[in-house]
């Protein structure tokens, strides 16, 4: 069998700016360091587990230095397209104050992606702020969503071989653990906070897409939106579980893009989860898992796919992928996932590009180093970057601009 692509559908694959660029100063850095996240560490018998150097971004893959290699290499591995974000703390260290050289560094970076015949995707916000904005209260402070519009319109008329803009990454998932569960830093759970960081969020988005868009009017700006595929089981609760789907569907998927939709013009889809509704949002029968303990289930991302048809819009898949350290699953993975993205389109869904996530091992936020979401592995210690065998499964596809089995 084989499965072709549309023409002109990009292949590619993701990175953020603190997750792979190493030495970044910023509000997640300083939230490493501090002792009540060594403390809650130690509590949960993690720093014995992993190591303390696990949790400390430090260094990292060293993608500021090595940006060219990197991006060769992902020509080399069949890529079209690749997305990266920018590091707003390097870009405005002090309030009002643009740094030229970082600046220039990142007019080097899409210089680079060019010269390797790739579209860049790229990402203003990747939940890392300066820290001089986390000190002023970050996305819970009203005037945060006109500092975000001055940044977004700077990057705008510094990078103008960009024409894909993604302004903030997975608003409900920021949202959700740093305002609500506690989990990362601020580490607050207060519903209110949560909801104004929402709004800010929003209007942020609002602010900076016209700004971006008022640099130059063939801009194309979205979000990256992480939407769950929420499944309702049938039996005899299978009325209340359609009823649970609805508002799951209502408020973790719809809410964000609903109060966006008139200055999106396509959607960036991160797609991770999957969750079966039997009663309650409970925990799934888990056939397979990643090494994270996530489900993988690669036929959600055709519903979830699907479900986006109603905004009327092109989509390209900003993320989806998996921790596999030894490359054991993600070869079926993605193949399999690809086969469902391919069905989607086969159902009229009008989805124009896919980055897995990621181009590289890289620091995966809380939880540190270990989990290798690679396509590329990268060895910490020499910094030598090796290529798994799902990358060359992967750059068959892209190169054939199609699943051949
Ligand atoms: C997403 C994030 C990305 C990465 C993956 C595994 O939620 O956007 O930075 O951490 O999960």
């Amino acid at each position: 069998m084989r499965y072709d692509f549309p023409a002109g559908f990009l292949w590619g694959a993701s990175t953020a700016s603190h997750q792979v660029e190493g030495n970044t100063r910023n509000s997640w850095s300083e939230w490493e360091i501090m002792p009540h996240r060594l403390a809650e560490l130690h509590e949960n018998g993690l720093i014995e587990r992993y190591g303390r150097e696990n949790y400390i971004s430090g260094r990292g893959a060293d993608h500021y230095a090595r940006y060219e290699e990197d991006f060769k290499l992902a020509r080399e591995l069949g890529h079209t397209a690749t997305r990266i974000s920018i590091e707003w703390s390097r870009i405005e260290p002090e309030e009002g104050v643009f740094d030229p050289l970082a600046i220039a560094h990142y007019q080097k970076v899409i210089a680079a992606i060019r010269e390797n015949g790739m579209e860049p995707f790229v990402t203003l916000w990747h939940w890392t702020l300066p820290l001089w904005l986390s000190a002023r209260g970050g996305w819970q402070s009203n005037g945060t969503q006109r500092l975000f519009e001055r940044y977004a319109r700077h990057m705008a008329h510094a990078l103008p071989d960009v024409r894909m803009w993604l302004t903030i990454n997975e608003p409900e998932i920021y949202t959700g653990n740093s305002y609500m569960a506690g989990l990362w830093p601020p580490q607050k759970r207060n519903p209110l906070a949560y909801s104004l960081v929402l709004e800010h969020l929003i209007a942020g988005h609002k602010l900076a897409y016209a700004a971006i868009k008022g640099v130059n009017a063939k801009n194309q700006i979205s979000i990256a939106k992480n939407n769950i595929y929420f499944e309702a089981a049938g039996g005899a609760l299978a009325p209340w579980n359609a009823l649970v789907k609805r508002v799951a569907d209502w408020w973790w998927n719809d809410y964000f893009l609903n109060r966006i939709h008139r200055h999106m013009d396509f959607i960036g889809l991160n797609h991770y989860f999957h969750n079966r509704i039997d009663g309650w949002l409970g925990k799934n029968a888990n056939e397979k898992i990643s090494d994270l303990g996530w489900e993988l289930h690669p036929e959600s991302i055709y519903h979830v796919l699907c479900a986006l048809k109603k905004y009327g819009k092109p989509i390209y898949i900003t993320e989806n992928g998996l921790a596999d350290a030894h490359d054991a699953q993600r070869p079926w993975f993605l193949v399999e996932s690809l086969r469902h993205v391919h069905r989607a389109i086969a159902a009229g869904v009008q989805v124009r590009g896919y980055l897995h996530w990621s181009l590289m091992d890289n620091f995966e936020w809380a939880f540190g180093f270990w989990p290798r979401f690679g396509l590329i592995e990268i060895n910490y210690k020499t910094l030598e970057r090796r290529p798994r065998q799902s990358a060359y499964i992967y750059k068959k596809i892209c190169e054939a601009n199609a699943i051949e089995e």
